[in-house]
């Protein structure tokens, strides 16, 4: 009998996902590794302690995403958790369209494809070893909490991330499942992802990713990465548009 357990990350190549990767190997968990570029994945999945699913995915086509999630299910230990951190963005104060699409496409279409395939998996599973049913964890941003002149894009794509966490887990208040639901919204991490020239308060990724698996065991509802990014976050929800407008152009 196993008694193994499994944890999916989307977005597990690089950066923050790479990182976490470690740090739930490091708990015990088996990984899947889901992401484009499947030379990284095997190596991340070569680095790591226990054993490695890799599966090749582009989150925008979200058949074959879907498809290649619940492979990774049948491969696996059952999976208690899965973290959707796959993301992208880019300074885009033109609105290039290009860009644009790209973004929504996988920070909302993509994102959203995973939750509704995780989700599912978690209540239909019978798992009478816990009374926990899984854990979801979306990536989100502190960028969530307003809008930005020269990323317009990313900050709403965010926004989406964390509003549609917050529905979910209202929504499982109503449901006989029990799983729980976290939203990650880091500040700045030092990834190829790191969106703005000069940066603060910079976190590496293998802090960051600390923090995020510190708030999955607490199975939290939501978190900011680092703690201090809370600050800015209340600022942000606060102060009115016009203060914020002032700020964000009075850099450019
Ligand atoms: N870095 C920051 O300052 C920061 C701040 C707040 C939030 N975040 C969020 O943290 C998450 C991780 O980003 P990161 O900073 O660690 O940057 P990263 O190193 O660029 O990681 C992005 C991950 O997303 C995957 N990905 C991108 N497009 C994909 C697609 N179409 N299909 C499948 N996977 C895709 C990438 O893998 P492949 O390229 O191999 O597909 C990679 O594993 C993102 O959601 C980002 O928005 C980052």
């Amino acid at each position: 009998m196993t008694t193994a357990r499994g944890a999916i990350i989307v977005g597990a190549s690089s950066g923050i996902g790479k990182s976490l990767a470690h740090e739930l190997a490091g708990d015990g968990y088996e990984i899947g590794l889901a992401a484009r570029r499947t030379d990284r994945l095997t190596q991340v999945g070569n680095e790591l302690p226990t054993k490695a699913y890799v599966a090749t995915m582009d989150v925008t086509d979200t058949a074959d995403a879907r498809a290649g999630f619940d492979e990774l299910l049948e491969a696996m230990p059952p999976v208690d958790i899965v973290v959707l951190n796959a993301g992208v963005g880019s300074a885009n104060e033109s609105l290039e369209w290009e860009p644009t699409r790209e973004t929504i496409d996988v920070n909302v279409r993509g994102f959203c494809a995973l939750a509704t395939a995780a989700i599912a998996h978690f209540e239909s599973r019978q798992d009478v070893s816990s009374d926990l049913d899984g854990q979801l964890v979306g990536i989100s941003s502190v960028a969530a909490r307003f809008g930005n002149p020269s990323t317009p894009t990313y900050n709403a794509s965010k926004a989406f991330v964390s509003t549609y966490l917050e529905g979910l887990r209202h929504r499982q208040a109503t449901r006989n499942a029990n799983v729980s639901i976290t939203t990650v919204e880091p500040g700045f991490v030092d990834t190829d992802l790191l969106l703005m020239d000069d940066p603060f308060w910079v976190a590496s990724p293998e802090t960051a990713a600390a923090q995020i698996a510190r708030a999955i065991h607490r199975k939290r509802d939501h978190v900011y990465v680092t703690r201090r990014w809370r600050l800015v976050a209340w600022l942000f929800t606060l102060l009115p548009e016009s203060i914020r407008r002032r700020m964000l152009t009075s850099r450019s």
